[in-house]
């Protein structure tokens, strides 16, 4: 198990500085940028460049057009890790300029892409496809993926028409990758990885370098330590509640350093919902958590809360007499 890799799946609108930061710091072994317009760039969109990393991790860019991405990359002003096309994204505004996951129905013009990245990245390319447009046709596009010049392919295990319906098609994605196992490649599955124990067992496929989690790590940055340790036979370690509204408040003073108090805080709110996720009384205190427009107030508030939480596991302090 010791060379597999456990990684921040790219997410729009999430994997941003402050949710790398903190996956990597709960043993995320690589992490994501957001997919970020290879138009975008060229046109030195403001937007766009909000979403470019700063620090060195994987990226991912969308696009269509092969001198557009190269001279995306060429304006990239740090290095990252590697660079990532991505050729899944089912968003209709993605889709209807045939990007995305419509780069599914025409494998020339994606071939075509990964060779001029790899003309001019000075790092290692990679690709993230799902299993097919209208349907399963994974193996016919990783042939011919496997004789472009990627290092990395990664599968989300549902078509385009599927977007997130229906479960992840693993079998697809472990067949495909033992099929082409002496590509020289290496292959990631993505898919519906919720638990260290879902992650634990898709990590054991002999074929695969490793997984990308998504969803699962959304206020949820203790899945990449949690299933590590399953994955060295260690003893799993629970996260109490407190510990999570600590790390919490770490990652909002992330986001505040990021986007500014205000920005920071009404972007946190969605995260929020996974870090109180099962805690006692969970939709209230997210209720009052959507209210709050500044740190002070969310202090106060989980201070408070906090509180409250030593004192249910902690019966002796109700009744200090
Ligand atoms: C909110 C959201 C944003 C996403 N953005 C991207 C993206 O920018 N690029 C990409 O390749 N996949 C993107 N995905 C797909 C995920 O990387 C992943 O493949 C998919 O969610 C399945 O994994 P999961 O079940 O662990 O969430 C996104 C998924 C979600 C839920």
């Amino acid at each position: 198990m010791g060379n597999k890799l456990i990684g921040l799946a790219p997410m729009a609108g999430y994997t941003n500085f402050p949710m790398r930061k903190i996956c990597e710091m709960f043993g995320a072994d690589f992490v994501f940028s957001e997919m970020i317009s290879a138009e975008g760039i060229i046109r030195g969109d403001i937007t766009t460049y909000k979403t470019v990393p700063k620090e060195k991790c994987r990226i991912q860019l969308f696009g269509n057009d092969p001198s557009t991405i190269q001279k995306a990359i060429k304006q990239l002003r740090t290095f990252p890790e590697t660079i990532d096309l991505n050729a899944g994204c089912p968003a209709k505004k993605v889709v209807k300029k045939d990007q995305g996951s419509a780069l599914l129905k025409d494998i020339y013009l994606l071939k075509e892409i990964l060779f001029a990245m790899k003309e001019v990245s000075p790092v290692p390319i990679s690709v993230k496809v799902r299993l097919g447009y209208f349907e399963n046709e994974i193996f016919s596009i990783v042939e011919e993926l496997v004789k472009t010049p990627v290092s990395d392919i990664y599968i989300h295990g549902r078509t385009k028409v599927q977007a997130y319906s229906g479960d992840a098609d693993w079998n697809s994605i472990f067949s495909v990758a033992e099929e082409f196992k002496n590509s020289g490649k290496n292959f990631f599955g993505s898919g519906d990885l919720y638990t260290p124990d879902i992650i634990n067992e898709k990590m054991r496929n002999e074929y695969l370098k490793g997984v990308i989690v998504a969803r699962g790590a959304i206020g949820n940055p203790f899945i990449f330590l949690q299933s590590k340790r399953i994955l060295e036979n260690k003893k799993n370690i629970e996260i109490d509640n407190i510990s999570k509204i600590n790390v919490f408040l770490l990652f909002l003073k992330m986001m505040m350093e990021e986007f500014g108090e205000r920005s920071g805080i009404i972007e946190s709110r969605k995260y929020f919902s996974g870090y109180s996720k099962g805690m006692p009384c969970s939709s209230k205190i997210r209720n009052a958590y959507m209210r709050l427009t500044t740190y002070n107030e969310i202090r106060l508030m989980l201070k408070k809360y906090s509180d409250e939480l030593k004192r249910i596991n902690d019966p002796i302090s109700l009744n200090p007499d």
